[in-house]
């Protein structure tokens, strides 16, 4: 039953590490319908803050590069070679991630604390849309979402942030479950 299936993706959902997410990622006619629902979250006053930049193939070990100098850049301490390839190598560690960016509008009629939070559902609603297809997922940010250069690098403008990073590929591990909060610590009756 439809329902029951996609309770269950929301129930039994867990973030597979990136370092887990081999090839294949999603299709390209998978990838469509994957932004399709990201872009489909509440929206007040239907601004579109958001938008998403897709790294597949070579794109993901042209933007080590960028990770790589920016490391070299910002780091107080010049980095080794070590973990310049780690940095060389962020994105490979998928076959597919896809920047979500925080684009609030600015001067529009509601808080940007709304369009914020509208740019965290179209991050999950990516990230379950993949789920549901059956691919692992791993929504993070890293200190490549705060570098400067890399901010740059990806034409972020004023005011734009990064919401994550989310990787995507088919998962070679299955995660176990992890504590969730107890509903009697997180919930009150008014
Ligand atoms: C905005 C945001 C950024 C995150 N960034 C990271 C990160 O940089 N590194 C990390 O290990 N987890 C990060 N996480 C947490 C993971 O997405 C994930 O929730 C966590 O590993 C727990 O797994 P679960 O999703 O199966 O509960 C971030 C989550 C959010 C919402």
């Amino acid at each position: 039953m439809a329902v029951e299936a996609m309770l269950e993706v929301l129930e039994k959902r867990r973030s597979v590490k990136p370092m887990m997410l081999a090839a294949p990622g999603p299709s390209a006619a998978e990838l469509t319908r994957i932004l399709s629902i990201a872009a489909r979250v509440p929206d007040h006053k239907k601004l579109v803050p958001w938008r998403f930049i897709v790294f597949e193939g070579e794109a993901r070990a042209r933007i080590g590069e960028v990770f790589a100098a920016a490391c070299k850049a910002e780091e107080k301490e010049p980095p080794s070679e070590v973990r310049l390839d780690i940095e060389r190598k962020r994105f490979l560690r998928a076959p597919l991630v896809v920047a979500v960016v925080s684009s609030p509008k600015a001067g529009a009629p509601i808080p940007d604390w709304e369009q914020i939070l509208s740019s965290g559902a179209a991050a999950f609603n990516l990230s379950l849309a993949a789920t549901a297809l059956g691919y692992g997922v791993c929504w993070i940010t890293e200190w490549v979402a705060y570098s400067p250069m890399v901010q740059a690098a990806l034409g972020l403008a004023g005011g734009e942030k990064i919401a994550g990073f989310v990787y995507i590929g088919t998962a070679n591990v299955t995660p176990e479950e992890r504590e969730r909060p107890a509903l009697a610590d997180i919930v009150t009756r008014y």
